[in-house]
């Protein structure tokens, strides 16, 4: 009796030990990355509540076999054999109906969150995603226009319908908890409510080619008033895209095109088009070419023909029109 009453008290010991040990360590309570949605709620919660159960189920393997290897040892002298026991139909039945009791909770609670988690907002707002390799793209279709900027308002749900254009990525901002698949030929639904202002970043979630670990985007939570203001600014930009300039701007966004190529100048994935236009290129065979319309044309539709010095032959072909290029050439003409 004696025994169970120290292992008891051990194993209390070790969960609240552990439980600790691993709050200090940022993974019980106090998660990592803040949470900024309304659906991070019901998963934090969930994710406390595993690991408390974690802390005690660890405990309660650990404590007793460092218990029984100390007090049940073989002391000096004693050389008979060890107490025969054969079964024990109170301790079976026990480890078998407490676990089945906690599963079955842990299925409740987390059926509850997911239901929290998927709850929907009649009214949520709709945007639309697009995942390539290796950017993204959101479109208003309220005020049809896209950018490469995910804003959002707080406090608002939204869903988004999300595409890709090529190959399997994945959806994730960690501060929303969310996560969801973006699968070619098919449209999946993430729906969040931000809760808290504040600049995050759209990573990609799953190995979609070289440069997976670059597709990201900033996804940024604003007040009603600062996004309302955004809105308009995007409408305004969106009028003044209907120069062939501004075609051609629209163009570089809905391909992904500013995804990897920085019209700034920026080091990128590819080479940057600021002063890009009639400048001599080097070639990473050792020639030299100027950057006229006959370069860039040949660029989008067989990038790996010409590759430029110093920057990897990853940009798949772009099948544009003869319009569609002279308008991005047209952009690029703009950016010096
Ligand atoms: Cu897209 Cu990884």
């Amino acid at each position: 009796m004696v025994h169970f009453v120290i292992v008891g008290i051990l194993v209390i010991l070790m969960t609240v030990l552990t439980y600790f040990g691993l709050d200090a360590l940022g993974l019980a309570q106090q998660m990592h990355p803040v949470a900024a949605s309304a659906q991070a709620v019901p998963i934090d919660q969930l994710w406390h509540w595993e690991v408390m159960v974690i802390s005690f189920l660890f405990a309660l393997i650990v404590v007793p076999i460092i218990y029984s290897l100390v007090a049940f040892r073989q002391k000096k002298g004693e050389l008979k054999d060890g107490l025969h026991i054969e079964g024990n139909t109170n301790l079976e039945i026990a480890w078998t109906v407490v676990p089945l009791l906690i599963v079955v909770v842990f299925a409740y609670l987390g059926a509850y969150s997911l239901g929290e988690v998927r709850r929907v907002d009649p009214n949520a707002m709709v945007i639309n995603v697009k995942g390539q390799q290796f950017s993204w793209t959101f479109e208003y279709p309220e005020y049809g226009f896209i950018t490469t900027e995910l804003y959002l308002p707080v406090d608002r749900q939204v869903v988004l319908k999300m595409e890709s254009a090529d190959v399997i990525h994945s959806f994730w901002v960690p501060e929303f908890r969310v996560k969801q698949d973006v699968v070619p030929g098919r449209v999946t639904e993430y729906r969040i409510t931000p809760s808290l202002e504040g600049s995050y970043k759209v990573r990609c979630a799953e190995l979609c080619g070289t440069s997976h670990a670059y597709m990201e985007a900033p996804v940024v939570v604003v007040n009603s008033d600062t996004y309302d203001t955004w809105i308009t600014d995007q409408i305004k930009i969106a009028e003044e895209s209907k120069t062939p300039e501004g075609q051609g701007k629209l163009i570089a966004t809905k391909n992904g095109c500013i995804g990897c190529h920085s019209a700034d100048g920026t080091a990128m994935t590819g080479p940057t088009w600021f002063n890009l236009y009639g400048s001599d290129v080097k070639l990473a065979d050792g020639s030299t070419v100027t950057a006229d319309d006959a370069f860039i044309k040949e660029s989008i539709l067989e990038p790996t023909v010409k590759v430029v010095e110093g920057f990897p032959p990853v940009m798949p072909p772009y099948a544009l029109t003869d319009e569609e290029i002279s308008n991005l050439i047209a952009y690029i003409k703009t950016l010096k």
